[in-house]
């Protein structure tokens, strides 16, 4: 681990990939309830060979699909590789021919080829499961086999990871950034795909400044782009300077717009910088639009402009309120909660309304090294939490609610989760009580064998 011989973080630990396509039946130890039926899905980065940049990015790897299928309280598993044009190319070459963030360190053989990794999120909507990674189209999988089906070509354009799912009128909201002919442009888009699976919008306009745009705001009526200084620039990469980096001295500007407006009617809201990747969920009240957003201070996991190393630092959960009807611009900013956090979720059915629970993953250490080993149930209503830390260095994924059925109250359910066991090199699939946390997880399905860290999953019912 000295001189040149450094090994990348993200390709250590439970970082590094895992190579093999499996099926096992997972060994069940305490009660996985019977009423929950249907399969938590999750992807995250794992290159399929060695990457060819030695400052590989845990961004820029290949996606692949782990599935956990529930069904009478027993639990399988399957994992498959997204076979993206990407990912065929380099497997009919035998090695990587990509560079991640940098568009002109790859191999002469991917010049102007697509470079999707659809690595980030998996969702479903309209009846298609879709891989998701912000820089490229939504990619189709089959959902029972995990098999590949290709990108869905009716979006025409960048999509990111975290579309929202209306849950009133069934469709899915998304925007691109990065989007027009120059790599690292400012350019965004505006989309809606209807409940029936069509794209019925696309409408592009132009973000303040370049930036690295990950996840975005939607309310029942409005909709929000938060555009924050972890930006990009193609000068500074054709330069050997990072892709995207952090610009502390560049504002943070929020642009909001009428999901029924056009693009041209955004008003930008702004704030001192910080940076979000992960709102929990936004509504309207009073005139006002309020969001709670895992915000941190800095950009994590990025370079400063010049290359230097950047802030190490955490997220912690903040209410931003936009005054719609008041004079000013500015945001304002409430801390919320004290613990690190990341990954905020909530119970979906009220995606864009007021709602009250809210969960993460998070690290009672408070330790700003991104070491997410608890999960947090916040009543956001009571300000009361309950935290569940695990042990001996194991380490939790995103913690995804399901509801006990499609009419229980806000919030009565489970989470499921991917922990990693660090003493064993395993990991399991938990489930929780979402109404109490802290008792542990109520039956936990054990693999033979670690799923790598990954980002996003989503239940999807049987
Ligand atoms: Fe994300």
């Amino acid at each position: 681990m000295d001189g040149d011989v450094r090994i990348n973080p993200y390709l250590a630990g439970n970082f590094a990939p895992v190579r093999t396509e499996d099926d096992f039946v997972a060994k069940v130890t305490g009660e996985i309830p019977r009423e929950l039926a249907g399969t938590l899905y999750r992807t995250g980065p794992n290159p399929q060979f060695e990457p060819r940049d030695k400052n590989y990015h845990w961004f820029t790897g290949d996606g692949m699909i782990h599935a956990f299928r529930v069904e009478d309280g027993k639990v399988t598993y399957k994992n498959r590789y997204v076979r993206t044009p990407k990912w065929e190319l380099e497997h009919e070459h035998g090695r990587s021919l990509f560079a991640g963030f940098n568009p002109m360190a790859s191999d002469p053989i991917a010049m102007g080829k697509d470079g999707g990794v659809a690595n980030t999120n998996i969702l479903f909507h309209a009846g298609k499961l879709l891989a998701l990674e912000e820089g490229h189209m939504p990619f189709e999988m089959e959902a029972g086999s995990l098999n590949s089906l290709g990108y869905a070509d009716q979006y025409k354009g960048r999509v990111t990871a975290h579309p929202k799912l209306d849950p009133k009128s069934g469709e899915m909201v998304w925007f691109g950034y990065g989007v027009g002919d120059m790599p690292l442009s400012a350019g965004m888009s505006y989309g809606v795909t209807d409940a029936s699976g069509k794209v019925t919008r696309r409408s592009d306009f132009q973000a303040p400044y370049s930036a690295m745009v990950h996840d975005f705001l939607v309310t029942e009526n409005y909709v929000l782009f938060p555009i924050m200084p972890l930006t990009g620039s193609l000068e500074r990469a054709m330069k050997g300077l990072p892709a995207y980096a952090w610009e502390p001295e560049k504002p943070v500007q929020v642009g909001v717009m009428r999901r029924d407006a056009d693009v041209s009617t955004i008003r930008w809201f702004n704030a001192p910088a910080s940076y979000v990747f992960h709102p929990m969920n936004a509504y309207e009240a009073d005139g006002k639009i309020v969001a709670e957003v895992c915000r941190y201070d800095a950009a994590p996991l990025f370079p400063m402009a010049d290359g230097s190393p950047g802030q190490r630092t955490a997220a912690r959960l903040t209410r931003w309120t936009f005054d719609l009807s008041g004079k000013t611009d500015a945001i304002k900013e409430e801390a919320i909660d004290d613990l690190d956090s990341e990954f905020p979720r909530f119970d979906e059915r009220l995606a864009g309304s007021a709602y009250r629970h809210g969960w993460y993953a998070g690290d009672p250490t408070n330790s700003k090294s991104v070491k997410l080993n608890a999960i947090a149930h916040l009543d956001l209503k009571t300000g009361q939490r309950q935290v569940h830390a695990f042990q001996g260095g194991d380490m939790t994924s995103e913690p995804v609610f399901t509801p006990r059925s499609d009419d229980a109250p806000e919030g009565e359910g489970w989470l499921t989760a991917v922990v990693y066991r660090a003493a064993e090199n395993r990991s399991d699939f938990v489930v929780f009580d979402a109404q109490d946390v802290a008792k542990g997880p109520i039956g936990v399905a054990e693999l033979p064998r670690r799923v790598p860290f990954g980002f996003h999953g989503n239940w999807v019912s049987a």
